[in-house]
């Protein structure tokens, strides 16, 4: 065999065995690099008489041709191969669901969302969140708020009382949220602005009653408050709260022993195949209860009447709640059911702004 078949077949040899596109570049310097082995070939021919070259000329570059083809038939079906391989290590399943990132998962209970929505419309108008205990005094709860001796709301039926003292008062579950202005008229000066959210207990319980539900009373104490602000007050609350553009209030006269005069506020709505809408339809829709604070609820807390006067209101959040977000059983808000949440919740992130909006 001559030199050139002989490292022919080696070169040949060595480029299949390449397992790399690395081992074939070694190959391949190793043969037509500049010092390579068929280079150095090439490099005799110039020492050789033509006859030589006539012979040996065809014989070394057809190596050369040879070997520089198999380098490069080599070096084609090693990078497909190490494609192939990468598109088979790297393959993403673009069917795979989206797995929600930490920060987006849990939701907000819709009572948690409603106080959120409930305290940005109202520090929009200048109001401050007070906050009071759950566990409260018959004299907060009552006395100061100018409820009568026996009257039915005192009475064992709606208020959950704490076995009573060596003294002989009780402690009770509030059953409102009106206490509350009593704390702050006692500990504020006026002017005075706030909302009060939080829990509140009676003994009920039905599709729309719930032992444990919630209310958010409104208070505003300064020398010229009227019945003039309130309406506004509770007319802006709405449009935003609802998210409509106008909506139709109608106050009725009513009686609450902490405000006089006292009324009870509907909302025109309409009701459509058991959906209800604001802002349009003929039917009213009863929301809360409000009034002038009753001069003796002043007297009771330090304020003198005669300086001092202002409007009180209180609503039930699990009622609205319910009314905007299509919510029909109220028992639901209390049973911790983690599917019923997932559906009825708020993503933890969207926080509600007036501005970025309240529900969306
Ligand atoms: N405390 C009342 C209730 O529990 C609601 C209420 C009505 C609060 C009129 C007020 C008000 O501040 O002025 O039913």
């Amino acid at each position: 065999m001559s030199d050139v078949t002989k490292l022919e077949s080696e070169l040949l040899a060595a480029i299949g065995a390449a397992r790399d596109e690395t081992a074939l570049e070694a190959v391949r310097v190793s043969a037509l690099g500049k010092s390579g082995s068929v280079s150095a070939l090439l490099k005799t021919l110039g020492a050789m008489t033509p006859d030589e070259r006539k012979e040996k000329g065809p014989a070394i570059n057809g190596l050369k041709d040879r070997v520089g083809a198999a380098i490069a038939t080599a070096k084609e079906s090693l990078a497909a191969a190490a494609l192939d391989a990468r598109l088979a290590s790297e393959t993403v399943d673009v069917t795979l669901p989206l797995r929600e990132p930490q920060a987006e998962t849990g939701r907000v209970h819709p009572i948690s969302q409603v106080i959120d929505e409930l305290t940005a419309i109202f520090a929009d108008m200048g109001f401050s969140v007070a906050e009071g205990p759950d566990i409260e005094t018959d004299d907060y709860n009552f006395t100061k708020l100018n409820f009568p001796e026996g009257h039915p709301a005192r009475d064992m039926h709606d208020t959950f009382y704490f076995p009573p003292k060596p003294d002989g008062s009780r402690l009770l579950l509030r059953t409102h949220t009106s206490p509350v202005q009593v704390r702050t008229m006692l500990t504020k000066q006026p002017p005075i602005r706030v909302i009060c959210p939080g829990r509140t207990y009676r003994s009920d319980s039905d599709q729309t009653h719930t032992p444990m539900f919630h209310q958010v009373e409104g208070l505003v104490i300064d020398k010229g408050s009227h019945l003039g602000h309130l309406k506004w007050i509770l007319e802006e609350f709405c449009k935003a709260f609802f998210e409509v553009d106008s909506v139709k209030m109608r106050f009725r006269p009513s009686f609450f022993p902490f405000t006089e005069p006292s009324m009870e506020v509907d909302i025109q709505c309409r009701r459509d195949k058991g959906e209800i809408r604001f802002g349009e339809g003929n039917d009213w829709l009863e929301i809360l209860g409000c009034g002038m604070v009753h001069p003796n609820v002043l007297k009771n807390c330090g304020l003198d009447p005669d300086v001092y006067q202002g409007f009180a209101w209180g609503m039930g959040i699990d009622r609205i709640a319910m009314l905007k977000y299509g919510i029909n059983d109220l028992r639901a808000f209390f049973e911790a059911d983690v599917r019923w949440l997932n559906h009825y919740g708020f993503r933890p992130l969207d926080f509600p702004t007036l501005a970025g909006g309240l529900s969306s």
